[in-house]
């Protein structure tokens, strides 16, 4: 059985009612931004640094997590800068035809971004490399003896690519990247104060408790946090009269099925499978996913993160391991082998 990602309330991909570009809970200056302060200061800096010099940014290469604010980011980045955005997937652009027309139609300074740039079929990659490098495309035309090869200047242009997988990038296109930069998760501390911004601005009347009880529950998300902030509205308003407080945030999650540290059937079907058919593992990934009928990818990518980041998982050599506080967690005894109880007796001396 694979997940109905659309009924997800915890997917951390876009659904399609948040796609556009316009969404008015996307901050547009990096000040409004909350979060990832690394990332910010350092953005900050190269924006700066690019507008003293009357030049086009580096480009930069986003990555971490989906959901996190990877597009929004890039809008950030563009808007700071004073320039358009043409806005595109790895899997949207299907030939070298479709890139080379989109970069011929930039401005000086504009910015290109592709989102899943780790999905770029290689024939396309490969027009990108001197795009990146020298702002320039050779394009061919016609075949065989007719063939003719055309050497086309570009604008300088800044290149933001994000990706959930640096590692499956190819080393010729990480390399062209002069800024590289991981999105962490959020704390629900942050995604608290995102969910009062989003509150605010959505007219929602909400209390700090309200907010730090949907921001435990969207795993690190802000996406999440904002799509729980809408549905928890629903619920006050019949429960509530409109109002989000402890208890109706509360009330409202727990019907939505997404428990205290936001985990949803889903993770908690992995974490049973993983303890029940595995002993806790460890448990390779490919079996795993056969067992729970998932992709390997889509465990990779949307359930370990945060499994791992709230510590019931962890990556092993010889496979993935469920950690003791996973076991509590799901009300399972923890049995532990030797070799963790002699881990956690030491821990404790
Ligand atoms: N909405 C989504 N992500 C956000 C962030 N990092 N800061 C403010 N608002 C957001």
């Amino acid at each position: 059985m694979e997940t109905d990602f659309e009924n997800r309330i915890i997917s951390p991909d876009e659904l399609p009612d948040e796609l556009d570009s316009d969404n008015p809970l996307r901050p547009s200056k990096l000040e409004d931004y909350i979060g990832q302060e690394k990332v910010k200061q350092n953005l900050s800096v190269f924006i700066e640094a690019a507008k003293i010099r009357k030049e086009s940014l580096d480009h930069v290469l986003l990555y971490g997590p989906p959901g996190l604010g990877k597009t929004t980011l890039s809008m950030i980045i563009a808007n700071e800068l004073g320039v358009n955005i043409k806005i595109t997937s790895g899997p949207a652009i299907e030939k070298p035809g479709d890139l080379a027309a989109m970069l011929t139609n930039l401005n000086p300074g504009d910015v290109l971004f592709i989102d899943e740039i780790h999905r770029l079929s290689r024939s396309v990659e490969e027009i990108l490399y001197p795009a990146m490098e020298d702002f320039s495309i050779d394009i061919v035309t016609g075949k065989g003896q007719m063939a003719t090869s055309y050497h086309l200047p570009l604008p300088k242009f800044t290149l933001v690519g994000a990706t959930t997988r640096a590692g499956q990038l190819t080393a010729p296109l990480r390399d062209r990247f002069g800024v590289i930069l991981r999105l962490e998760m959020y704390t629900p501390e942050q995604l608290s104060k995102i969910v009062m911004r989003s509150a605010k601005i959505l007219g929602i009347p909400i209390d700090t408790d309200g907010a730090l009880e949907i921001a435990s529950r969207s795993r690190g998300t802000p996406r999440i946090a904002n799509r729980m902030l809408k549905r928890v509205r629903d619920f006050a308003q019949v429960m509530n009269d409109g109002k989000i407080d402890y208890q109706s945030a509360k009330t409202a999650l727990d019907r939505l099925e997404v428990d205290e540290l936001g985990l949803d059937s889903n993770d908690r079907r992995l974490l049973e499978a993983m303890i029940n058919f595995y002993n806790g593992g460890p448990v390779g990934l490919e079996t795993l996913a056969a067992a729970i009928g998932e992709e390997a990818v889509t465990i990779e990518d949307v359930y370990e993160p945060y499994l791992m980041q709230i510590g019931f998982l962890s990556r092993t050599p010889r496979g993935r391991c469920v950690t003791k506080s996973a076991y509590l967690h799901m009300g399972i005894k923890f049995p532990g082998t030797e070799n963790e109880q002699i881990t956690f007796e030491n821990k404790n001396k």
